[in-house]
């Protein structure tokens, strides 16, 4: 029971504090929130472990980053975690959007230029 009702608090206190913390029209989705619904992608990146609940974490994400800032929000976290985050297989982390069968308009990589992300 505690692991399945942990994943989901986190979860859920992020929406809840996205939805009450940032005011319209600015970026909405902070680097905590990007960690939070990626944790599940860690085993896989680091080529230790299946994909798991990487997906899932992923298609949420992407379904909160609507506007150009949250994009590039998104954007600029992901690129951040690609170069900070130790043992990530850079060619993993960027084939996970297509292994979990989303279209995404740029490279996850360190590389990644945010400001072009509309
Ligand atoms: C990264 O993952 C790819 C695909 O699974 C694999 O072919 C490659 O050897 C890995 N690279 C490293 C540095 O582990």
């Amino acid at each position: 029971m505690a692991g399945t009702i942990k994943p989901m608090l986190v979860v859920l206190i992020a929406v809840v504090s996205i939805m009450s913390v940032v005011p319209e029209g600015e970026a909405a989705i902070g680097c905590g929130t990007v960690v939070s619904y990626l944790n599940p992608c860690l085993p896989y990146v680091t080529g230790k472990g299946a994909l798991g609940g990487c997906c899932n974490g992923i298609k949420s994400l992407y379904a909160m980053a609507k506007t150009t800032p949250d994009k590039q929000s998104v954007c600029n976290c992901l690129k951040s975690l690609a170069g900070s985050t130790s043992g990530v297989n850079l060619s993993k982390a960027a084939g996970l959007p297509s292994q979990c069968g989303l279209k995404i308009p740029y490279k996850i990589s360190p590389s990644t230029d945010c400001s072009k992300v509309q």
